[in-house]
């Protein structure tokens, strides 16, 4: 379904330090000519934005907060990604599916497999009807998840901005979070790539260049 193009997620917990790398893994694709699409989730598309805006500020349920992650998503397939990637351009993508699981599955306790049905619905076919047999599910073709310790992490965010909704959580949240992109992890290994984020941002980028390499990239 990803027909020519590359997809590639950024996972981790708040202050994981993935910004730099996104930035920098653009310019190396950007200068071996590739046509690169920068963007994020929740958000990317102007639709996505604004329901970006209501889930990082407002207080909502668990259900409600899911239902509106994958409507943000599947805006952001149909008027970005998809397209991006049947042109052949490169899409570089700060979150994905993967962090629902992640902030709604693992640490807001939202269901496991109710969010596989929701990734289902959502990812896994264009038509108006929903997913048919045989439709592939659109995953990023890799995922570098961005993992250290939540405390060191934390350390990271102090003072660097307002927190937003999922910033202010507790330490156990966090821990929870990162216990989700494990799991996502052990379930989709051909995919995942975890970068040890506990380093300097040489050492991470090393290992961001090795995974991307490792693929045959750019
Ligand atoms: P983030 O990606 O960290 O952006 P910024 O660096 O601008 O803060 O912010 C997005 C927040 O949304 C982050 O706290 C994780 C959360 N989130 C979810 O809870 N579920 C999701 O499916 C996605 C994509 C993000």
């Amino acid at each position: 379904m990803s027909g020519r193009g590359v997809f590639i997620s950024f996972e981790g917990i708040d202050g994981a330090g993935k910004s730099t790398h996104i930035a920098a893994l653009a310019r190396v694709f950007a200068e071996a000519g590739r046509d690169v699409v920068q963007t994020r989730e929740p958000g990317g598309t102007p639709l996505a934005e604004q329901l970006r805006a209501l889930l990082l500020g407002q207080e909502m349920g668990p259900l409600t907060e899911a239902l509106l992650m994958f409507a943000a998503r599947r805006d952001h397939l149909d008027a970005l990604i998809v397209p991006a990637l049947k042109a052949g351009r490169v899409v570089l993508c700060d979150r994905f599916a993967d962090a629902t699981f992640a902030y709604q599955g693992s640490a807001r306790g939202f269901d496991w497999e109710r969010l596989e049905l929701l990734e289902r619905l959502v990812q896994g076919g264009a038509g108006p009807a929903g997913p048919t047999a045989g439709d592939a599910l659109l995953q990023p073709d890799l995922t570098l998840w961005f993992d250290l310790p939540p405390a060191q992490a934390a350390q990271r965010l102090q003072g660097s901005r307002l927190p937003d909704k999922f910033e202010r959580q507790p330490a156990a949240f966090f821990e929870a979070v990162r216990a989700g992109y494990a799991r996502r992890a052990r379930e989709h290994p051909q995919r995942f790539v975890r970068i040890d984020a506990t380093g300097t941002v040489a050492q991470v980028w090393q290992a961001v260049q090795a995974s991307v390499r490792a693929r045959g990239w750019p």
